[in-house]
């Protein structure tokens, strides 16, 4: 079982200098691939078979091959390899067995093996680091082997490696690249950071260790200059759920640690760390069992240009599947894709460009806006526009919205201005010192043309306010918006007919 407790944050910390040496000594030797028939293999291969516990499973042993005939390996069908990560209790986690059944039912004519190396993995963090070399050449090993003797091509083999094994998938990758083969795919769940960051790419997953490397990074959040998930990109696209550096659902912050520990202990510690890490491996599994709804994720330079919305761009493989499915495109260089998420599997979350023309003669103000959407399926929550900010002048404003449902096409916006006490109080000042002044003075903000862009389908639309030409809105107030195009016919039906 994979965890990151308070010791080994510490551990990590006061060991980094010798983690370092000992990556750097291993790094001088090569990684000569000998089939020695009298080699002690390390790791383990443990066969998945529906229904049967993965520590009871089958288990293939290099270079024994009736072990692959008794666990049935069929040479015809592709291969998957699970590797899990750095491990506390030298259990396998739950999720490998969640992981490999998904699989399963998506693809019945599969493989799937299981890297054990829990006696390697259940070390202080930096020897793990060490041991991840030796199972990346002992994979690699397997799969030269299963070629020689199956005629098994390696390019159709899929590793997924989920912290530490991300890295250990891209060891073998490279291995393998040395002996003159490609690897097929290496999916990497929130890749291991400590000691991996900013190393140079043959010290860590990287897109050259297959023919398409993917990875999704779940918990980057720095904590003492560390992150548990590496923050760089890796593969050839890097999607990063809600930013990638924490995860909705797993409330608490690193900040609270200490308290969490004191109250909860290690083991509730150890959950609330694994929340984040182990969001990518669900996100994956949520890829394969929820098949009607997969997610976009789209290219963007950083979070905060995606929560402007601006981002929502497919053309140019601008955007890509989560998971599973990803489109294998081929691209020179690593790209970053964000997405938003729900807290709760299905993950899938509907993304929408929101450009607002908002206009005020006050000198700031910040209207706490709220919209809802209407589609031709259903109505969305009253969901809070948080990036409105100050609104000054005359500007237009961009930013991102998600609803959790699919809502259809966009047909209507309300939009709110929750009354905040301090505006009633000091409108009601206002009034109390100037009974006179009439309420068309109080603050008020005109709202123009509201364009939308949904990212799901790409479509866009323009929405105009559905009455008035002025359409201004105060506290407490509310604003419907439809389709301008609607509108317009609407009054042209209504001219025509009058
Ligand atoms: C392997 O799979 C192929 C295709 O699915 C099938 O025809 C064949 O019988 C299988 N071999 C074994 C040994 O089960
Ligand atoms: C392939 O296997 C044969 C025996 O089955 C062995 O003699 C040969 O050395 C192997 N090839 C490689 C490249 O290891
Ligand atoms: C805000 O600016 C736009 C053009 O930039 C203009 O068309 C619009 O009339 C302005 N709105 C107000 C209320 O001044």
């Amino acid at each position: 079982m994979h965890g990151l407790n308070v010791l080994s944050l510490l551990l990590i910390t006061t060991c980094l200098c010798d983690g370092r040496r000992a990556i750097e000594d291993r790094a001088d030797n090569e990684f000569g691939l000998k089939m020695n028939r009298h080699y002690e293999p390390k790791s383990m291969f443990r066969m998945y078979t529906h229904g049967k516990d993965i520590q009871d499973a089958c288990t293939v042993e290099l270079f024994q091959a009736h072990t692959l005939q008794s666990c049935s390996f069929n040479s015809s069908h592709p291969l998957v390899i699970i590797i899990h990560g750095w491990s506390m209790d030298g259990m396998i986690e739950s999720w490998v067995t969640r992981l490999a059944a998904a699989l399963k039912s998506t693809q019945k004519d599969i493989n799937i093996l299981v890297s054990d190396w829990l006696t390697l993995a259940q070390q202080h963090y930096p020897i793990a680091v060490q041991n991840t070399r030796v199972v990346g050449q002992e994979i690699a090993q397997l799969l030269i082997w299963l070629e020689n003797l199956t005629q098994f091509p390696v390019s159709n083999a899929h590793l997924i490696g989920y912290s530490l094994g991300a890295h250990i998938a891209g060891f073998a990758g490279r291995n393998l690249a040395t002996l003159g083969r490609t690897l097929g795919r290496i999916t990497g769940l929130d890749p291991a950071g400590p000691l991996f960051e900013g190393m140079s790419s043959t010290d860590r997953l990287s897109p050259d260790d297959a023919r398409f490397v993917d990875a999704i990074h779940t918990f980057t959040q720095q904590h003492l200059g560390l992150s548990v998930g590496i923050k760089q990109p890796v593969a050839h696209y890097d999607f990063y759920p809600n930013g990638g550096s924490f995860q909705p659902g797993c409330h608490l912050h690193v900040k609270n640690l200490y308290t969490h520990l004191s109250q909860y202990g290690l083991m509730g510690f150890e959950q609330t760390m694994k929340c984040a890490h182990e969001r990518a491996v669900h996100l994956f599994i949520d890829s394969l069992l929820n098949r009607d709804k997969q997610i976009t994720a789209y290219r963007c330079r950083d979070n905060a240009a995606f929560n402007k919305g601006v981002c929502l761009d497919c053309r140019k493989n601008r955007c890509n599947t989560l998971g599973y499915d990803i489109k294998k495109v081929h691209t020179s260089t690593s790209k970053r894709l964000y997405l938003k998420t729900r807290s709760l599997m299905p993950y899938k979350m509907y993304h929408f460009q929101f450009r607002i023309q908002l206009f005020t003669q006050f000198e700031k103000i910040d209207p706490s806006l709220t919209i809802k959407l209407t589609g031709t399926l259903e109505e969305s929550e009253v969901l809070p526009i948080s990036l409105v900010k100050e609104v000054s002048g005359n500007k237009t404003y961009s930013f991102l919205i998600t609803v959790d449902t699919d809502i259809g096409d966009l047909m209507m916006i309300h939009v709110s201005w929750e009354a905040e006490s301090l505006w009633n109080n000091m409108w009601s000042k206002v009034k109390t010192i100037f009974p006179w002044e009439s309420k068309e003075d109080g603050p008020k903000l005109t709202i123009g043309r509201i364009r939308v862009k949904a990212g799901e389908t790409q479509q866009r639309a323009t929405f105009c306010a559905q009455a008035d030409d002025r359409p201004s809105i105060r506290p407490s107030e509310e604003k419907m918006f439809v389709r301008c195009d609607e509108r317009r016919e609407k009054q042209e039906r209504v001219r025509s007919h009058g």
